[in-house]
């Protein structure tokens, strides 16, 4: 289990992006939150497999309802990565186990249990 940072750390709503490892074990991901609920994807578009934002942490399209690939505008949904709109044939997101856990005086904090997904 990973811890990635606190609740209060990611805009409501909004998104953030982590990157573990270098090279071929490189892994980019990130995590949309919805009020107190979190979701997470590989940070990686299905049309043509680069990282969805292209300006750090910007996840959202500009009616902030959905998430948007910045490379040609592809939307997926916050709550399961299903493809919306754009050119990536139906192909949406690929979800990954995070969930929030009490951490005492931090409060809630995001963990991604990697063996879960
Ligand atoms: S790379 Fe994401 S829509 Fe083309």
């Amino acid at each position: 289990m990973t811890v990635l940072c606190r609740l209060d750390e990611i805009p409501d709503p909004g998104g953030k992006g982590f990157v573990f490892g270098e090279a071929e074990k490189r892994e980019e991901i990130f995590v949309m939150r919805k009020g107190d609920k979190v979701y997470g994807y590989r940070n990686r578009c299905p049309h043509a497999l680069v990282p969805l934002d292209w300006t750090s942490d910007q996840f959202l399209d500009p009616s902030r309802t959905m998430i948007m690939c910045a490379m040609h505008g592809a939307l997926f949904a916050i709550e399961d990565g299903r493809c919306l709109a754009g050119p990536t044939r139906g192909r949406g997101l690929s979800a990954i186990a995070v969930r929030l856990v009490e951490d005492g005086a931090a409060g809630p904090v995001l963990v991604w249990d990697k063996s879960a997904d």
